[in-house]
């Protein structure tokens, strides 16, 4: 039977091997068996010189086929196909083009060498699926391009650049003109020739360098274990011949395979992209968008505006001075003037970003724009009032997005006078930096705008996840959830200190007050001041302690202290906040008992997954890899814990209810156990059985 992803086109003395698995060429059980077959037959017809791998569509294959791994394996295994390809003595030659990655960019590594497209990538991403390069990528990247630059790319996963692959050894010519045609050509100059083959190769190798490059690898890991497997293969690949170093990668990649982070890991890679296909959104057109326009030039609108340019947008932005405005101009161009001094792009492309910038103070500029975003002062009259005059000079279908970050986007609609035109966009702090951007559909948003904001946050290489209004959305409501909890924990006899240090040792990348310290303490003190008087007195106040820090003056790390000091540069417990968290404790009557690291991180995440439950219900989202992909990209939870709702199928879900009704206990009203959590715990459900509109009204 002719396989179905593979074939071979003969070209002369040359056999052009093609794989053809769409989308990304993905090494699948049959593209293994193509290959072997394929290969071997080269191999063994004499009028055959030499062979070339090349691959149809947007890519050379991308890596192992995801969706295969946990499952039984079948067909030959890519180690042995790639060990009798590299041995023998026929050339082979790899065509690389798109991104080679993983078990592809391993395929062309086992070649005898290799011509990339001028446009090509390769990479070994397999660390952010929680594992490592498992078809010899450890042992011959190492043997090709020395054990730093294994190390660096097999733990940080990046895409090397075709010119930054020559520079490094890792492929032997950047193609000129046809890629195809070069390949074959390079191939011929091969033949009758010894063979170069990696796994035979060597580099110097630096201990003490490599010994210090692995410890800031395992410092950066926060918990992630595929990265000390790694270094551990590394390593192997210097001390002993190829097939010891090959036995340790085997083992590591085995070990790793079956690790509750991979399959987290796994997990998130398909659910980011399904994330993206809102349900009740597919198929809707989103509006055409050529000009943008931007209101507020602080923070957040200058982080946004530079999103927007660096994705090709033009941009008009919008102030109230032209102080103002010459503040958020200036910051945008230090920033791409520190892009240009850092390398990451050339002088001319930091002037073209200028260039499609047009600043301005006058409002009236914004007319002609097909989506305007709102970051002005959070507050509910400014925002009203700049999308009633938004709503009558913007043109017929232009999108008018805000990005508040707690109000109501149907009041903010409704004031435009055409709330149909009105979505939120909500970016996090470095707007052009961070990943995520929560789309808020109001009530009466149209279809199309609120797909236009989900295609414009693509366009500017973020991860759109849409909701519906509530409080804080998605990402600030459970986090006010969480904040809260730690509160108390902290008043029941948790310092600071203790809760940042389980929750980072946890994985979180910082725990709640070293947050609170970096953002600004006032921001917090200030909305309990303007809500004291919506506060319902039967739920915990828990704000005491942060009050108490702020009437010193210590907004955080701004002032240069707050939760903790800073004075010597580093964070550092103070006494004088040991002194107000007592206090604290003893004026609400409480004796204080140590807490465990346990404790503190499993009531914290007991209660976002509560919370998250109660967001299902209200149907503010519809699935629970929405609320996992808000708390990966926005919030610093560990990628190797997959997301709350990923963590709690783990835990089980009926543990983590038991878990929420302790903290019910302590928190009181306000935490009481989730009706769905409690279906769920009841019906034996896991959060990965609840599809679109299952939880809606449990
Ligand atoms: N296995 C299975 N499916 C894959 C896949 C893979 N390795 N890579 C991509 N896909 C699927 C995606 O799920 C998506 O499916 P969908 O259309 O149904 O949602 C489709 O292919 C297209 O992918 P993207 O939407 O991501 O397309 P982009 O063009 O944006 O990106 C890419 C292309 C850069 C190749 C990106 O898909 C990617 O990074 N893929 C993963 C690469 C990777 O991790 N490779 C290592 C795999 S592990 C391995 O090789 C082990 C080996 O060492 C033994
Ligand atoms: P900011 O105070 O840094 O900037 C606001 C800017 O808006 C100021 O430069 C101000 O002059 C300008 N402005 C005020 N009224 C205006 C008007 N009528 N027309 C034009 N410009 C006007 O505030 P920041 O932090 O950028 O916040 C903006 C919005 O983004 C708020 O709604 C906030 O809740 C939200 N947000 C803030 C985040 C943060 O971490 N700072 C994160 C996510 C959202």
């Amino acid at each position: 039977m002719t396989n179905p992803v593979v074939r071979t086109e003969q070209k002369g003395d040359v056999a052009l091997i093609i794989v053809n698995n769409p989308p990304v060429n993905a090494i699948s059980s049959a593209v293994r068996s193509g290959l072997k077959e394929h290969v071997e037959r080269a191999m063994a017809d004499p009028a055959t010189k030499a062979a070339v791998i090349a691959c149809e569509g947007r890519t050379f294959v991308a890596g192992a086929d995801i969706s295969e791994f946990g499952k039984p394996p079948s067909g030959p295994s890519l180690q042995d196909l790639l060990n009798g390809m590299e041995a023998g003595d026929k050339p082979v030659v790899a065509a690389l083009h798109g991104t080679a990655l993983g078990g592809g960019f391993e395929i062309a590594l086992a070649t005898h060498a290799r011509v990339i497209d001028p446009k090509g990538m390769v990479g070994v991403p397999e660390v952010k699926l929680g594992l490592l390069p498992g078809a010899g990528g450890t042992q011959r990247i190492p043997r090709l391009a020395g054990a730093l630059v294994g190390l660096d790319l097999c733990t940080s996963g990046r895409f090397v650049k075709a010119k930054e692959a020559l520079s490094l050894g890792l492929v032997d010519k950047v193609a000129e003109g046809d890629l195809r045609e070069e390949a074959i050509a390079y191939a011929r100059t091969l033949v009758g020739k010894p063979l170069r083959r990696s796994a035979e190769q060597q580099q110097p190798f630096d201990k003490a360098a490599f010994d210090k490059a692995e410890a800031d690898v395992l410092k950066k890991a926060r918990g992630a274990i595929a990265p000390a497997k790694i270094a551990e293969c590394i390593r192997a690949s210097t001390v002993g011949d190829f097939k010891q170093g090959e036995a340790v990668e085997r083992k590591n990649f085995m070990e790793l395979l079956v690790s509750d982070q991979s399959k987290a890991m796994r997990y998130v890679f398909f659910a980011e992209r399904e994330a993206q296909k809102t349900p009740h959104l597919v198929g809707v057109e989103p509006r055409k968008v050529e000009k943008v326009g931007v209101i507020g030039a602080g923070t957040m609108g200058a982080g946004i505006t530079i999103s927007l340019i660096n994705s090709g947008m033009p941009v008009t932005i919008v102030e109230t001075s032209q102080e103002a405005l010459d503040r958020g101009v200036k910051r945008m161009a230090d920033t791409w003037a520190r892009d240009v001094k850092l390398g990451r792009i050339n002088q001319a492309v930091a002037d073209q970003r200028m260039a499609l910038l047009k600043p301005t103070t006058d409002f009236n500029s914004l007319a002609d724009c097909d989506l305007v975003i709102e970051a002005v002062f959070e507050e509910m009259a400014i925002k009203k009032d700049v999308f009633g005059r938004l709503g009558k000079i913007a043109k017929k279908g232009a999108v008018l997005a805000s990005n508040t970050s707690y109000l109501d986007i149907n009041q903010i609609g409704e004031a435009a006078g055409r709330p149909e035109d009105v979505i939120g966009m909500h970016f996090f702090s470095p707007a052009n930096i961070m990943r995520l951007v929560e789309v808020i559909e109001g009530s009466k948003s149209a279809k199309d705008a609120v797909q236009t904001g989900v295609a414009i946050g693509k366009r500017m290489g973020k991860l759109p996840i849409v909701m519906g209004v509530c409080d804080g959305f998605v990402g600030n409501r459970i986090l006010a959830t969480w904040r809260q909890v730690s509160d108390m924990l902290v008043e029941e006899g948790a310092m600071p200190k203790d809760v940042d240090d389980a929750m980072e040792a946890w994985g979180m990348a910082m725990g709640p007050y070293a947050v609170g310290d970096l953002a600004g303490l006032d921001i917090g003190m200030r909305r309990r001041k303007e809500f004291a008087h919506l506060r319902d007195p039967e739920k915990r106040d828990t704000g005491a302690i942060a009050d108490a820090i702020c009437a010193l003056g210590r907004y955080g790390q701004k002032t240069g202290s707050g939760y903790y000091t800073y004075a010597s540069g580093k964070r550092e417990v103070d006494p004088v906040v040991t002194q107000i968290v007592e206090k604290a404790s003893k004026d609400k009557g409480i004796t204080r008992k140590p807490v465990s690291a346990d404790k503190i991180t499993s009531y914290i995440h007991a209660a976002m997954v509560n919370e998250a439950c109660k967001i299902l219900s209200e149907n503010i989202v519809s699935r629970p890899i929405d609320v996992d992909m808000v708390k990966l990209n926005g919030y610093g939870f560990p990628v190797w814990r997959g997301g709350p709702m990923f963590e709690a199928d783990r835990i089980g879900v009926d543990k983590v209810l038991a878990t929420v009704k302790e903290v019910h206990k302590m928190a009181g009203k306000g935490f009481e156990p989730a009706s769905l959590l409690e279906w769920m715990a009841a019906n034996n459900k896991k959060f990965a059985d609840i599809k679109p509109g299952d939880a809606k009204g449990k």
